[in-house]
């Protein structure tokens, strides 16, 4: 079973598997999928993780996650009086991070992969030179940056048409084909040296950017230990950092536990408020503690200590709203990203989340190479109590230094029941992907929701500060609820989609697939 947010890209997964490759190999050929035919986030200019749990039971998270170029300072987004320059680390050349992608899915394919390299790659070459066809999300997506890749592009004639995109367009990526075919035939060194590399510094040259040849030959993914946690019997494998994802996730499900969630109603008043408090004590503890654990050291263990724990969601109470101006983080010492999820007849799963931070990146595309290139310096904190594009405060545990990763909410899990996966399951959506996981667990292990009833319910985010309660449109149907929430003093305000989770459950002997219905999404399997 494959899952991923193109119809495309599942069904070249679905064929190696069923010619006989494992998910591992099934993951490099979506991964080079998703990069043609979803260039919101699929990509090779960008960075992600792994999360896998393998057929002999194994815990592995692969980290391809982007890193500061080495020229890169920790005030490089800041004016003369010290104020962040708007737009510099989202928009543009300086918004690069040195790529991981290349790197990371040769790296996991050198240790897990069965199939041969080049035959999981040429069908993402195919899908280039043939093309994909615009969906009608791509065409609002595609034509809402017009601007943007005009501004930056002025060489490039992808994605940049002169006329407003329609649905069923046929994007034919003649240059992508041959950067793909590159790897394809030389591996990573196809990406990290050679024409394909000097393309991606010229480009970089031409807006002034920082990134240079060496920081790409010094690109190396990092295998990482995954966290381990427990849940109403459930074991949680997720990702450690220098995602914040995992440990803000097993910190939720803890206190939620704790707190007895499970005596309250599915998406009742009582199960927001003790959700939301959750949330805060979580992201108030991200903005704090964590960082890249080569350059700060994460106290993982104390961040997940229950008698620290037990402090934070002590005095939590349905219904009784803190203030976030309340809660500090403890004392221990255009949203876009894309996630695929796979599961192979051998019982090998894998999740893998991976982007280009915003939706189609910085919108620069490297001429003459077909690819975009991330802005994910913007995931770093610019400058500490200043919020970055996705609302997210830090300090110096996540402020820029050279070859350091910036600090991520990606959050690939996998869900074991007597240490079989039962979950595969992620998400995009910048801050909101850690809730979009949370509650996906909730719904499908807790409250045994089918998967499509829970990725159709509609979604809440809480992030600490904008001391805010985030709410998909449809929650306005819920009124007494709402009401309830309204008159216990939560901030509420409605807002467009949250997250797009692409998920894996099983269920006796099935697995059941589900292509998150807010996108193009979709499941293929056999
Ligand atoms: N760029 C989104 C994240 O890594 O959290």
């Amino acid at each position: 079973m494959v899952v991923s947010a193109r119809e495309e890209a599942s069904r070249i997964g679905l064929d190696v598997l069923m010619k006989g490759g494992n998910a591992f190999d099934a993951a490099v050929a979506v991964h080079f999928a998703l990069a043609v035919c979803y260039p919101q986030a699929g990509n090779i200019g960008g960075g992600g993780f792994m999360l896998a749990r393998t057929a002999s039971g194994e815990n592995v998270a692969l980290d391809f996650r982007e890193k500061a170029p080495a020229a890169a300072t920790r005030d490089m987004y800041l004016d003369a009086d010290g104020n962040v320059i708007p737009n510099l680390s989202t928009l543009g050349h300086l918004a690069v991070g040195v790529p991981g992608s290349v790197d990371g899915m040769e790296t996991l394919h050198q240790k897990y992969g069965t199939l041969p390299w080049k035959d999981l790659i040429m069908p993402a070459v195919d899908l280039a030179e043939k093309g994909f066809i615009l969906t009608e999300l791509d065409v609002i997506e595609l034509n809402q940056y017009f601007a943007d890749f005009e501004s930056l592009n002025p060489y490039n004639k992808y994605f940049r048409s002169s006329q407003p995109y329609k649905v069923g367009d046929t994007i034919v990526q003649a240059h992508l084909g041959i950067t793909l075919r590159k790897i394809a035939n030389d591996g990573k060194k196809g990406f990290y040296d050679g024409p394909i590399a000097s393309m991606i510094i010229k480009e970089i040259k031409r807006g002034n950017g920082i990134l240079t040849f060496e920081d790409l030959q010094n690109y190396q993914s990092v295998w990482r230990t995954p966290l381990i946690g427990k849940f109403y019997g459930y074991d949680i494998i997720t990702m450690p950092p220098p995602s914040s994802g995992g440990i803000a996730l097993l910190q939720m499900l803890h206190m939620l536990e704790k707190l007895k969630i499970k005596k309250y109603k599915i998406n009742s008043a009582e199960y927001l408020s003790l959700i939301v408090e959750v949330e805060r004590l979580a992201y108030a503890d991200r903005s704090h503690h964590m960082g890249d654990p080569d350059f700060y050291k994460v106290n993982s263990s104390a961040l997940l200590d229950q008698g620290y724990l037990k402090g934070r969601y002590a005095g939590i109470k349905p219904l009784k709203y803190t203030p976030s101006v309340n809660v500090t983080p403890g004392k221990t010492e255009s949203e876009q990203t894309t996630h695929f999820s796979i599961v192979d007849k051998f019982g090998n799963a894998v999740a893998i989340t991976t982007t280009l931070n915003s939706r189609f990146g910085g919108k620069v595309f490297v001429t003459g190479g077909g690819f975009l290139l991330n802005n994910e310096m913007d995931d770093f904190s610019s400058k500490a109590g200043v919020p970055n594009q996705f609302g997210l405060l830090g300090d110096s545990a996540n402020a820029i230094e050279p070859g350091k990763r910036m600090l991520s909410s990606m959050t690939p899990t996998i869900v074991c029941k007597n240490k079989k996966p039962v979950l595969i399951t992620g998400s995009p959506g910048g801050a909101t992907i850690i809730t979009s996981v949370l509650q996906n667990i909730l719904q499908t292990l807790l409250y045994n929701k089918s998967l499509k009833d829970a990725l159709a319910m509609p979604r809440f985010h809480h992030q600490w500060y904008p001391d805010k309660v985030y709410l998909e449109e449809d929650w306005s149907l819920y009124s007494s609820i709402i009401d309830q929430l309204k008159k216990a003093g939560y901030p509420l305000e409605y807002r467009g989609s949250i997250g797009r989770v692409d998920a894996i459950l099983k269920k006796g002997k099935l697995y059941y697939g589900g292509g998150d219905p807010r996108g193009d999404d979709m499941s293929a399997g056999y």
